[in-house]
This record gives C-alpha cells, sequence and structure tokens, in this order.
C-alpha cells in the first residue's frame, strides 16, 4: 500500500484498517490499538446516534476533518441503519493538502459505497444529495466554530492529543463550542483527561462515560441529563485532584 508524503504515512491499525502518522504533530490519527473503523464507529458515532437519530434533521459538527473517518462512519451507520434524516455535517481542517490527498487513501470496504462522496470533498471540499450535505472548511477549527450559534446535535471532539493541540482543548474553546451546540447537543470524545473533563464541566456540561467492548474508555458530555450513559462524578473527582485544572488559551 502508498500513500503519504513527506509529512504523513500510512498505517495499519489493530482492526485491519489503516489509519496515518502525523510528522508535525507526531502522532497517529487514530488510536492504532482501537482501530481507525473501531475507534470512529464506537467512541463517536455509535454514542451520539444512541442518543440523536429520531431528529428530521441532524446538524453535525467533525472536529476535524482528518481522514474523513468520522464523517464517513457517520454515513456508513446511517446506510446500514436505514436511518431518514437530513445529516448536515461541517468539519474544519487545517491541512489542505492532506484533504486533496485523500482520493488515494486506503479506506476500509466499508466505505466503498461513498467513493464518490470522497471525491467530491478531495476536490471541491462540499458534497450534497437529498441525505447529506457536508462542508470542509479549510482553516482553523477555532474561528470556523465562531460562526454558528445554537446549531448542532452532535460535536465529534477529535483533534490531536491536548499536549500536541492544545488549542482545540481550552476552557475558552469549549466555551465556544457550547455557543454551537444545541442546548440538548452531544460531544464526543476519546479523551478521559481531567484536564479535558473540567473544561468541559466548567461550562456547564454534564460529563459521561462512554464504554464500549473493545475500546478504551472514552467521554460523552451534553448540557442535558443523558439516560443510559454513567455519570462522571466530577465533584467528587475535583475534590481528590485539588490541584487539577482546566487548560487555558
Ligand atoms: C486526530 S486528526 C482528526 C482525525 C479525524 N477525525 C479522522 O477521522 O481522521 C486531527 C486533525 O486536526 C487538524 N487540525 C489541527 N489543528 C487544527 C485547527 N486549529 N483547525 C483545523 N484543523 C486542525 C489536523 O490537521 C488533523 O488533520
Amino acid at each position: 500500500m502508498s500513500w503519504g508524503s513527506n509529512e504523513h504515512s500510512l498505517k495499519l491499525s489493530e482492526d485491519g484498517t489503516y489509519t496515518a502518522y502525523s510528522k508535525e504533530y507526531d502522532e497517529h490519527y487514530h488510536s492504532t490499538r482501537d482501530g481507525a473503523l473501531q475507534e470512529s464507529l464506537l467512541k463517536h458515532v455509535l454514542p451520539a446516534f444512541k442518543i440523536k437519530q429520531s431528529e428530521d434533521e441532524i446538524n453535525i459538527l467533525d472536529i476535524c476533518y482528518g481522514l474523513g473517518f468520522n464523517t464517513l462512519a457517520t454515513l456508513y451507520y446511517y446506510k446500514k441503519n436505514n436511518l431518514t434524516s437530513k445529516l448536515n455535517i461541517y468539519s474544519p481542517e487545517l491541512d489542505a493538502t492532506l484533504i486533496s490527498s485523500l482520493k488515494n487513501f486506503t479506506y476500509p470496504e466499508e466505505f466503498d459505497e461513498f467513493k464518490h462522496i470522497i471525491l467530491e470533498l478531495c476536490e471541491n471540499g462540499i458534497y450534497n444529495d437529498d441525505s447529506f450535505h457536508i462542508e470542509i472548511f479549510l482553516g482553523d477549527a477555532r474561528e470556523y466554530v465562531r460562526k454558528f450559534k445554537n446549531r448542532f446535535d452532535i460535536v465529534y471532539q477529535d483533534a490531536f492529543s491536548p499536549s500536541s493541540n492544545p488549542s482545540l482543548w481550552t476552557l475558552e474553546y469549549f466555551s465556544d463550542i457550547k455557543n454551537a451546540i444545541k442546548e440538548d447537543g452531544v460531544l464526543t470524545t476519546y479523551s478521559i483527561a481531567l484536564a479535558i473533563r473540567l473544561a468541559l464541566w466548567e461550562n456547564d456540561f454534564i460529563v459521561y462515560v462512554n464504554k464500549e467492548d473493545g475500546i478504551r474508555d472514552a467521554t460523552i458530555a451534553s448540557q442535558k441529563k443523558l439516560e443510559n450513559f454513567k455519570e462522571v462524578d466530577m465533584k467528587h473527582k475535583i475534590s481528590c485532584n485539588p490541584e487539577a485544572k482546566p487548560l487555558r488559551d
């Protein structure tokens, strides 16, 4: 398999799907242990759609597009479950070269039926049909998020790790996310770090554990109470870790 450049190389992950390694961030785009497709489905798409699938229209903010797994796994889940809502997906991404290279990326066969969508997104950054509206914004997610008010039902928070991509994990960033998400919207993220959960909690999100077989624990957050997810006792966590602080800009 060949794909990549000086900046990126292909990496086979544990579920048999390929992810990539970024030289700039010195990180893989997905957990190689959980697997690229598994991580996307189990940490983001499944928990979000357990909560949100009955709406006529679902607006999703996919932070950030990267290889596009979260967007594409959403389409896969939608088709597999015969959903009928209109899906609008908005996804910022800084790396224009990466996006245009994705037409040659080795995606899992689960995404085969979306080849035309992958191509449209690589070439034009936008795709439209009766079921899906997808937009990639080439630029800074911080700036992009501020364009929206009370808009999103789902936010996939999937930036590189807080240590290598800190601007997308701060208290101020999550304050902008709070403005952009609906009050009953749901945010999914792989991070279980207390500093990140604090940044959500101090912005009035209730924090839950996302536990699925086959992956490490992850986090779900919403300003509304969620059924069927275990709430993290943040007051207890803070009392055990009085020095803990959210990241700041
Ligand atoms: C972990 S990857 C995203 C993985 C992606 N969800 C997927 O399924 O492949 C993080 C992405 O964030 C992008 N990025 C980093 N900082 C950004 C920023 N401030 N605004 C927009 N994109 C950013 C990087 O270029 C990278 O593609």
